[in-house]
Parts: C-alpha cells; sequence; structure tokens
C-alpha cells in the first residue's frame, strides 16, 4: 500500500472515535455503505479523493471502499484537515492520506499530486483543485479518466468554465447542484459551522453585534438567518439585486460593502469571488472589526492589501491575527482567511453531510456504469438519485409525509380543468 503522509499516527485513536460519532448521524450514508457491501458496484477501480479530510469524510471514503473501490485521499484545503481522523482513515480505513493541517502550499500541491500518482479512474473534488492539477500538468494521463465529482459551488463554477471553453477532458457531475446538497449543506451546514467557527476562534458575543454577510446565496442565507437567531442586527452585501431583494424582504438591512464597512463588528464573506473586502474598507473599519471568510478559497478578503497597510501584526489566540493599521485601528483577521467553519471549527454537522455525501457515493456509482454515454460536460446528478436521498433522509428522521392520489396526479397534470 502506499505510504500515508500525516502528521500523528498516535492521534488515532481519537480520530476513529470521532468517524464513529460521526456514523451515528449519517444513517442515510450507511444503508448505501451496506448495500456497496454487498454489490460491489466499485471493483477495480481507482479513485482519488480530494477532499476536507473531516470525519463525514471518512465515513464517505469507507463507502467507496466497501463498494470495492481502491481509493486515495488528499486534503482540499491546507487549513482544513482533522489530523486526528486523517491517522484514523491511513491506519484503521486503511486508505492511503496525504492531508496535514497546516501545509505549505508546496506540500499542499505534493499531496495533491501523490493522490494523482494513484491513476484515478474518478477523481472527486471540492474545489476543483485535484483536477485541475491534472489537466494542466499531467495532461497525458487524462485518457484513463471515466469520470469525476464536484463538491463545492465554486468548483463547479471552474469547471463548468472549463467545460465551455472545450478543455474539460472527462464528464463531471456537479453534486453542489443536487437539490439535497446546497439547499442543506451550503443553507444549514454552513449556516450553523460558520457561527461555530467564529465562536471557537473568538468567543464574541453575537448578541447586540452589527453582523456583516457579505452575499446572500446558499451560504450566505444561512449565516444570516444563525447570526439573526442569536440576536445580531443582520446587514448583507449583495451584487445581485434579486439576492438583495429577497433579503431586504426577508427582514435584514441590506447595503453597500463600503457603508457596512464603517458600522460592521463582524465580517463574513461567502461569496465565491475575488476582493469582496478590500483596503478601501478596511480603511473604514471600526476598531476590533472581525473578518471572518466562509466561501471557499482566502481570496474573498484582499489579504495582501491588509498586509500592505498595516503597521504591526500578532496572533493574539489560536485562529486569530490582529492586524494594527498606520491609522491606529486593530482588525483581527480568522483562520488566516481561509473557510472558517474547517480552520477553526469542524466543519457542517454529520446529519447534513449524509446527505452530501450520499449524493457523492451514488454519483460516483453512476459515473461507473454510465461513463460510456457521459460527454466531457458538467452534468447535475440524476433526479431519481436527488429525490431517493429526499426520501431516505425523511424516513431516517422519522417523517412521514402524503402521496398525491390518482385524482390528485390527474389534476395536476391537466390543463382543461379550472374553476
Ligand atoms: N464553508 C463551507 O463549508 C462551504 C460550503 C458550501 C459552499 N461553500 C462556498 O461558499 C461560496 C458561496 O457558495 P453558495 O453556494 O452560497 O453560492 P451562491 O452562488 O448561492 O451565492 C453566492 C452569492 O454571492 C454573491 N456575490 C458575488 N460577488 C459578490 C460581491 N462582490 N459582494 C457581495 N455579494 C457577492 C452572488 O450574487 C451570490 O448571490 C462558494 O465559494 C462555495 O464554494 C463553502
Amino acid at each position: 500500500m502506499i505510504a500515508s503522509d500525516i502528521k500523528d499516527k498516535s492521534l488515532r485513536d481519537k480520530g476513529r472515535l470521532k468517524i464513529e460519532w460521526a456514523e451515528k448521524n449519517m444513517p442515510v450514508l450507511s444503508l448505501v455503505k451496506g448495500r456497496f457491501k454487498k454489490e460491489k458496484p466499485l471493483k477495480g477501480i481507482n479513485i482519488s479523493a480530494c477532499l476536507h479530510v473531516t470525519s463525514e469524510t471518512a465515513n464517505l471514503v469507507s463507502t467507496l471502499k466497501e463498494g470495492g473501490a481502491a481509493v486515495v485521499l488528499c486534503a482540499s484545503n491546507p487549513l482544513s484537515t482533522q489530523d486526528d481522523v486523517a491517522a484514523s482513515i491511513a491506519l484503521d480505513i486503511g486508505i492511503p492520506t496525504f492531508a496535514i493541517k497546516g501545509e505549505d502550499e508546496k506540500t499542499y500541491y505534493k499531496h495533491i499530486n501523490l493522490a494523482l500518482d494513484h491513476k484515478p479512474k474518478i477523481t472527486m473534488d471540492d474545489g476543483a483543485d485535484l483536477i485541475s492539477e491534472l489537466h494542466k500538468k499531467r495532461h497525458e494521463e487524462l485518457k484513463g479518466v471515466l469520470g469525476g465529482t464536484e463538491e463545492t459551488t465554486t468548483g463547479v463554477i471552474r469547471l463548468k468554465s472549463m467545460a465551455e471553453k472545450g478543455v474539460l477532458k472527462y464528464p463531471i457531475i456537479a453534486v453542489n447542484d443536487a437539490k439535497t446538497k446546497h439547499f442543506f449543506d451550503n443553507r444549514y451546514g454552513t449556516g450553523q459551522s460558520t457561527i461555530d467557527g467564529i465562536l471557537r476562534a473568538t468567543n464574541m458575543l453575537i448578541a447586540g453585534s452589527n453582523f456583516v454577510v457579505c452575499g446572500y446565496g446558499f451560504c450566505g442565507r444561512g449565516v444570516a438567518m444563525r447570526a439573526k437567531g442569536m440576536g445580531a442586527r443582520v446587514i448583507v452585501t449583495e451584487t445581485d439585486p434579486l439576492k438583495a431583494l429577497e433579503a431586504a424582504m426577508d427582514g435584514y438591512q441590506v447595503m453597500s460593502a463600503s457603508k457596512a464597512a464603517e458600522i460592521g463588528d463582524i465580517f463574513v464573506t461567502v461569496t465565491g469571488d475575488v476582493s469582496v473586502l478590500k483596503k478601501e474598507h478596511f480603511l473604514k473599519m471600526k476598531d476590533g472589526a472581525i473578518l471572518a471568510n466562509s466561501g471557499h478559497f482566502n481570496v474573498e478578503i484582499d489579504i495582501a492589501a491588509l498586509e500592505s497597510i498595516k503597521k504591526s501584526k500578532q496572533r493574539i489566540r489560536d485562529f486569530v491575527d490582529e492586524y494594527t493599521l498606520h491609522n491606529g485601528k486593530r482588525i483581527c483577521l480568522l483562520g488566516e482567511g481561509r473557510l472558517i467553519n474547517l480552520a477553526a471549527a469542524e466543519g457542517h454537522p454529520a446529519m447534513v453531510m449524509d446527505m452530501s455525501f450520499c449524493n457523492q457515493a451514488l454519483s460516483v456509482e453512476y459515473i461507473a456504469k454510465n461513463a460510456a454515454k457521459l460527454e466531457n460536460k458538467v452534468y447535475p446528478v440524476p433526479k431519481p438519485i436527488d429525490s431517493q436521498i429526499a426520501e431516505l433522509k425523511l424516513k431516517s428522521m422519522g417523517i412521514e409525509i402524503d402521496r398525491l392520489t390518482p385524482e390528485q396526479e390527474k389534476y395536476l397534470a391537466s390543463w382543461e380543468l379550472g374553476t
């Protein structure tokens, strides 16, 4: 077996307990795992997965292994790895793992390349770094790949751009775009875990604060909803008029980032965009303002600009860098501007990742069975998979719903019947 590159093997027991804890809250994925164990739909397939190395991911990769796949795993972000979980994945589950929390950029890409050395037939990405490395630097290896999956909004945007430009060399299933993924993971998962990350890093009181959410997409809605629930005065900034209108009607203050910069206590970026908070904003901010990002890449807060206007900088707590600016004000950047929910907390709760990772497992199975029919495009998760996951999740939550009667089905499909 290929040697893993992890921080500390002795953390394995702690990691195993965390993985078992997550498994208890992933009943739908457990059902898929049980079926995979019997049917072995992924027999003989090499999978290279580039995902956040968390206890939920451990349950996904062990499901793929039970399905017969030979899996290797690397991190999809330098700060999101749980080192104890990485140790258990490598040693207990027996999946070669290349991930160390806090790894520098060189190691991050070395790990991606180690995962690619596995010669995958299927790739799994969260942010599209693995697939882009394969397309940019290891072109000759693209021929052997059947397809891939992508977990997040930013990755799907990158891959759609590759497909449009004709450079995408194999089919992709956009797991993010399944309803049972982004309606829940992006909204309730990011909503809760982003607040969790900010609290663990700062122990600030949310109640009574001016809490600025930049971006009112699925993640932004979740963060705003949870901050409001904790008593913050929530301010939303947007560039899309429809989303801005929606935020206003949901009861939030909506304004430009420049205006919000003057009054905000805590700022969270969740846009998937670049330089959302920049120099002109930092200069207007109050002394003690807190900046956090929960979008995929560390580009939403312009850190280079913050560095350029600082007089000094010191790490005052884990995941809190205090920048003192030339104007005398102090601004705190959390988690080096990387996904705060994964840097300072544990990412999304298992209960929501249950659905996201079911989409991953079933999409991988779909690629294994249907690769020959697929073109080099970005496909949605097939609708029956999405609906099946929703049904199973409801069942696992003990919720029963009504079914359409034949009369209702006929009525809803007809145009003749009116008043
Ligand atoms: N932290 C996590 O665990 C996690 C989970 C899921 C997704 N994500 C990432 O979060 C980001 C957002 O994902 P989403 O699903 O909410 O996307 P989305 O497309 O639903 O929403 C993004 C919103 O940001 C707005 N926006 C873009 N540029 C802006 C700017 N300069 N100022 C203000 N608003 C702007 C867009 O109009 C849009 O409404 C992506 O990078 C995604 O990959 C993170």
